[in-house]
């Protein structure tokens, strides 16, 4: 079979294209799998934040370091742990879940402040300049109880 010398080209530029497009495609499902982690949308079943790792051990573990990652369970109306307590100077990943409706994340006096919507992990990494004691509240109104959700942080030295 003899192929003419232009549908050659068009059948060379075709398989090109093809190449190209599932490179792309590829690349990204590549790159947004590995970014997912670090600040992409994480999806998580509201009704099973408790089981879900981890938010099934809720409260501030050491990564490395200089990383700490602090998970933080948020419902109607407060926060859970309690006694969270984290070192200045170090990068702390806060991960936070709710279980009901949507609330804020927001920590007093820093540029902390998320919306914790249900269904996602909303993240945020943050370090601390000067230990003390911070304020966590909730910035959202998410029902009767909304002015008493809030809680503290400890930062040490
Ligand atoms: Cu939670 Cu307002």
């Amino acid at each position: 079979m003899h192929l003419h010398k232009y549908e050659k080209i068009w059948l060379i530029f075709g398989v090109t294209c093809l190449v190209v497009f599932l490179s792309i495609v590829g690349v990204s499902a590549f790159t947004n799998d590995h970014h997912s982690p670090a600040g992409g949308i994480q999806q998580i079943d509201p009704e099973k934040v408790r089981e879900t790792a981890p938010f099934n051990e809720p409260g501030v573990k050491q990564l490395d370091e200089d990383t700490y990652q602090a998970t933080i369970i948020a419902m109607a109306f407060g926060y859970e742990p309690q006694d969270l307590k984290v070192p200045a100077g170090k990068e702390i990943i806060f991960k936070v879940a709710s279980t009901d409706v949507v609330h804020s994340f927001t920590i007093d006096n820093t540029n902390v402040n998320m919306m914790v919507v249900p269904g996602q992990v909303t993240t945020k990494s943050y370090t601390f300049d000067k230990p003390g004691k911070y304020l966590i509240l909730c910035n959202e109104y998410c029902g009767t109880g909304h002015h008493y959700m809030f809680t503290e942080i400890e930062v040490t030295e």
